[in-house]
């Protein structure tokens, strides 16, 4: 039986490492409220006008594609998850193509935006191509430039300390080996609170979704709608926002809820599971998951002190760092789950 193998995996984070103290220059907040409340210590930011998300994704790429043994011109497709793209348009999948390049115009380029789920979509996907034979090489890539969307005013401290950039990337293949490779994945979303986690500014809601006047939305003058108003620019509404309690709640149901249906589906246990390797949301929500789940500390993988949450990046660059660290052995059973923005959540099981 044919099933999607890992056959690379790499990371790359910024230089430049942004303690909680050092935030404390631009806002009113504290280094033990920060690791009280969600256990970063610290996390890397890219080099403004030097570094972008898709370059940051290029070089995690560079060493899956090294560590998969094959030629960067192997690969048949791209599959790019973020929620911080260099441009509103086109994604980075193309960025990334051309940064690495990759000139053969053959294979195609994906983008995925389901901010933290997105690495666990972006698999998904990638393992149905896999499996019904369409591509042999899927280069899988989740990487977040957050530090150059937030608000580092005090209004914005609840949202700012907890992200930081950040790429990993996964080169992905058939395997014909028993009982090996991702063994299922699982996908839910639900648009009822989508803008409970999200950046609104800049879009095409025009106030549509409520809020017109709050954003600015007047009479255009001209046939089309506005994209950015100058009332987002004076009023700070250009950053993201989070109801943080609301997806506290949400996010200790879901994940293991999502972690049990892939369980059930495979005839498998808590148990079973070697490595557990949630989103690295916020390290009290990975520890209510660990409690719900009954699982000890050496099943679980968690790096947020050092990075604090980078979103599509947090799996890959938490499983690149597991392997490196020996936590992920030949014939192991990863599980990895998210939750996130939108709120879209999943889960998948990968025996190594
Ligand atoms: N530094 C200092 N004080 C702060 C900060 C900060 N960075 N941020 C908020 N506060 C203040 C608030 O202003 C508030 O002050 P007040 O009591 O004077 O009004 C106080 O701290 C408590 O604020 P709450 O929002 O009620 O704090 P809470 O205990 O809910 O903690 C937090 C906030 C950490 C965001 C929490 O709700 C949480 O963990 N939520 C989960 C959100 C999360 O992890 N998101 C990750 C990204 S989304 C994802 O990946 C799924």
């Amino acid at each position: 039986m044919k099933r999607t193998k890992i056959a690379g995996i790499g990371h790359y984070v910024p230089e430049k490492c942004v303690t909680n103290q050092d935030l404390t220059q631009y806002m009113d907040t504290s280094d033990e409220w920060i690791q009280e409340r969600t256990g970063i210590k610290e996390r890397r930011y890219a080099e403004n006008h030097k570094e972008t998300t898709s370059t940051l994704g290029t070089r995690a790429a560079e060493i899956a594609i090294e560590n998969a043994g094959i030629d960067k011109n192997e690969i048949d497709f791209i599959i790019f998850a973020t929620l911080s793209a260099d441009y509103f348009f086109p994604g980075c999948g193309v960025l990334l193509q051309r940064e690495l390049g990759i000139t053969k115009t053959e294979i195609g380029a994906l983008d995925i935006r389901n901010q933290c789920s997105g690495f666990i979509y972006g698999l998904s996907v990638a393992d149905q191509f896999i499996r019904s034979g369409m591509y042999k090489n899927i280069l899988l890539v989740g990487a977040e430039m957050h530090s150059m969307g937030l608000d580092f005013s005090t209004e914005g401290r609840g949202v700012t300390v907890i992200f930081g950039d950040g790429a990993g990337a996964v080169v992905l293949q058939p395997t014909e080996e028993e009982g090996k490779g991702v063994l299922t994945t699982h996908l839910h979303s639900d648009g009822t609170n989508a803008e409970e986690l999200a950046m609104i500014n800049p879009g095409s809601h025009g106030g549509y979704h409520g809020n017109k006047e709050k954003y600015g939305f007047e009479d255009d003058g001209h046939p089309g709608g506005i994209f950015v108003t100058q009332k987002m620019v004076d009023d700070n509404l250009l950053a993201p926002n989070m109801n943080g309690q609301l997806v506290f709640k949400k996010a200790v149901q879901k994940f293991p809820e999502v972690i049990h249906e892939a369980l059930n589906v495979t005839g498998l246990k808590t148990d079973d599971i070697d490595l557990l390797i949630p989103h690295q949301a916020n390290l009290r929500i990975s520890a209510f998951v660990q409690k719900s789940l009954g699982l000890k500390d050496h099943q679980v993988f968690n790096n947020i002190h050092k990075y604090g949450n980078t979103t599509a990046a947090s799996i890959p660059i938490a499983m690149s760092e597991a392997l490196q660290e020996g936590r992920i052995k030949e014939n192991d059973l990863l599980c990895l789950a998210a939750f996130g923005s939108g709120f879209t959540w999943g889960s998948a099981l990968i025996r190594m």
